[in-house]
């Protein structure tokens, strides 16, 4: 559990990410039911509320609930309601979560921990709005704009005959697959200065520096906690070298160890060999035609210095 005030901005200028934000807002815009996938610590929680925030239910309740921490049997009453009497405990009638997020976002997260006999159940509820309280013989209608969000295999749910399939497909009408962090290296370094300079403002100390070297080893870690382990990571640092530099040998052992592990690789080489050249000029024309011609974008695109990229393009000939 983290203490530090979460703040909801989300960062990143990879395309990957910029590309997954640019889904969000459309999605903010309409009332479609969205399903966020992502490996843990790739901001699924933080895209939910964005596009909640974005959208013009954003003055509407927000509500979360986790599939996994409810008990199995209270599961169903938190999520419809029940009425006075329905169950043993069931000392006072309970409006329901559905009820509660009335006109507002509804974000299930860990979907597929939801109760096989309740899937059917939101199923109805996603089809029509309907909402169906423990102990009542009427129906309910409730307008709710659902975000469910998973980090495991929906598909192999499915398949094992765990995860209603007509459920997953409804829910999967716009799917939002966040990008893991080793997909997206070129994030690292902004995320890493970015982090810094919330956590100075935080703890009000200085900020470490970090050597080149260092900050390679960093790029080419796998983050296998993603986003959140990179924020953790700061964290620490901040506060164990606040105003010092910190070199390869700082780095905790299970990142600089990982250099001569086998990683799970950006890039594969393929069996029959590339032309080394020929890629870098296409990379770089790439960048700079997703940066739209800006230079300095395009150099961050890469994970180079604009001087170093700059220096590569006067190489090749190109502009
Ligand atoms: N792009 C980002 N920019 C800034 N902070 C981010 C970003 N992505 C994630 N974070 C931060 O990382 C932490 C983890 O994010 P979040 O809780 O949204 O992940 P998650 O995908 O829901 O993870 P889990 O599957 O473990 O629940 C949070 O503190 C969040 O604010
Ligand atoms: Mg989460």
């Amino acid at each position: 559990m983290n203490t530090h005030t979460t703040t909801h901005i989300i960062y990143g200028q990879s395309p990957a990410i910029q590309e997954s934000l640019r889904s969000a807002a459309l999605i903010a815009a309409t009332h479609v039911t969205t399903f966020i996938t992502g490996e843990t610590g790739t901001g699924k929680e933080l895209f939910a509320r964005y596009i909640h925030q974005k959208s013009t239910r954003k003055n509407k309740p927000y509500i979360t609930i986790n599939c996994a921490a409810l008990p199995e049997n209270l599961v169903e009453s938190s999520l419809f309601g029940h009425k006075k009497g329905a169950f043993t405990d069931a000392i006072e009638n309970h409006k329901g979560i559905i009820a509660q997020a009335n006109e507002g976002t509804l974000f299930l997260d860990e979907i597929t921990e939801l109760p096989f006999q309740l899937q059917a159940k939101l199923l109805r509820f996603l089809e029509n709005g309907e909402c169906q309280g423990v102990g009542y013989h009427q129906a309910r209608y409730y307008d709710v704009r659902v975000i469910a969000a998973s980090n495991k295999n929906i598909h192999q749910e499915v398949k094992a005959g765990r995860f209603r399939q007509d459920l997953f497909y409804r829910l999967n009408i716009v799917p939002l697959e966040l990008p893991p962090l080793r997909k997206r290296i070129g994030d690292v370094a902004l995320l890493m200065s970015l982090f810094f300079r919330d956590l100075v403002k935080e703890y009000k100390i200085t900020a470490p520096t970090i050597t080149k070297e260092a900050q390679l080893c960093l790029q080419r870690y796998t983050w296998a906690g993603n986003v959140r382990e990179l924020r953790n990571f700061c964290e620490r640092m901040l506060i164990l070298f606040s105003g010092k530099t910190i070199g390869i040998d700082n780095l905790p052992t299970e990142i600089r160890q990982q250099r001569h592990t086998k990683r799970d690789f950006v890039f594969h080489l393929p069996s029959q060999g590339i032309q080394l050249e020929m890629l870098e000029v296409d990379l770089y024309e790439q960048a700079i035609q997703s940066s739209r011609g800006n230079k300095s974008a395009a150099a961050r695109l890469l994970g180079l210095s604009r001087d170093a990229f700059l220096y590569r393009l006067k190489k090749y000939g190109l502009r």
